[in-house]
């Protein structure tokens, strides 16, 4: 199989005209070079294979939307090949829009005032789908994503768990085989959520559809996305599974200690000293097969012992460690 997408050494770099106070300041930036560059997109590679959901995580600003803009073939790179389905994205713009389903979470791409079936019927003329195949489709999402009761009413009507689940409708009536999804479960509360999310996995499993997200909720992730592909700062910093990066960084479970008074420096073998707040002190078990019992075993009486709390890992930890100590992260993955 090849894959569906395929990013080489993709950079975006963005040019700004430096800016310069004044009249005269004003004047000199008009005839000077005076550019500052910002590499939205920094030497980026990834494959895809057809059938795989992604997350592409990052913080604000890593260059999360102008890659995607590139696959989609609203932005030309300025370095490297990018191939989506065989295809360079951007020379192929029309091309390419049928075979791809964007979904935007702050942005509406169905029609305010209309019926939702009336934006359905736009799209079926915009894509040229053919009428069995619109009629086998909307039957097929309506049902799934519960839209009956307000396949009729104007968008504006709708609540935003409604109106995400026809936007994602949408996004699929002309069958697209990728689709991309930007943050599709923001502001929604955790029914919609949750039928968003078993929505999406349905149809990456039963109808073997790429997707893509970008998402910083964790439970979207665990529960779509066994890939992860992160950026900060335009350059690539993991890629690869949720399992995988979990198992490199402290997936450890955190024992807490509660103390009378300090007992003073407490040194292990069964566990790491994370936090030492003097009364209170925070260990990382040294590994899976560590129990609660070997610690306090190891640890002995007379500590004045006043409370014990065991936390599992849980998948936000994770990430905020990674990019905590992404320098250092970075060079042993
Ligand atoms: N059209 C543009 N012109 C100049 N700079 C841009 C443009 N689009 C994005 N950028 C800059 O590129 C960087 C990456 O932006 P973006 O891809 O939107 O990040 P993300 O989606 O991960 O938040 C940011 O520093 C942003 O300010
Ligand atoms: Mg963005």
């Amino acid at each position: 199989m090849s894959p569906i997408i395929s990013a080489s050494g993709v950079g975006k770099t963005f040019r700004q005209l430096k800016r310069q106070s004044g009249f005269g300041g004003a004047i000199r930036s008009l005839f000077s070079r005076d550019y500052s560059e910002i590499r939205a997109v920094d030497g980026v590679s990834f494959a895809i294979e057809p059938g795989e959901a992604v997350d592409y995580l990052g913080p604000n600003g890593a260059g999360k939307s102008t890659m995607i803009k590139m696959i989609t073939g609203i932005l030309t790179p300025s370095a490297g090949s990018l191939s989506v389905l065989g295809r360079e994205p951007h020379a192929n713009r029309m091309v390419n829009a049928r075979e791809i389903g964007v979904v935007f979470g702050q942005r509406s791409q169905l029609w305010w005032d209309l019926p939702v079936r009336d934006s359905y019927d736009l799209n079926r003329h915009i894509y040229d789908i053919p009428e069995a195949r619109f009629a086998d489709n909307l039957a097929f999402l309506t049902a799934m994503l519960d839209m009956a009761p307000y396949l009729d009413r104007p968008v504006r009507q709708l609540s935003l768990g409604q109106r995400m689940r026809a936007e994602i409708a949408l996004a699929l009536l002309h069958d697209p085989k990728i689709l991309f999804l930007d943050e599709p479960t923001i502001g929604l509360d955790v029914v919609a959520k949750d039928a968003v999310r078993r929505f999406l996995s349905e149809v990456n499993k039963q109808r073997g559809t790429t997707i893509i997200l970008t998402t910083h909720d964790l439970v979207d992730i665990e529960e779509i996305c066994p890939r992860l592909i992160m950026v900060d700062d335009g350059k690539l910093l993991f890629d690869g599974e949720l399992k995988r990066l979990r198992a490199t960084l402290g997936s450890r479970r955190r024992l807490i200690l509660e103390f009378a008074t300090d007992p003073g420096p407490l040194a292990l073998a069964t566990a790491t000293l994370a936090a030492d707040e003097g009364a209170t002190k925070h260990f990382l078990l040294e590994n899976e097969t560590v129990s609660l019992l070997d610690v306090l075993g190891e640890l002995g009486r007379g500590h004045g012992l006043k409370d014990v709390k065991l936390e599992e890992p849980d998948i936000e930890e994770v990430i905020r460690t990674f990019y905590q100590n992404k320098p250092k992260l970075a060079a042993a993955l």
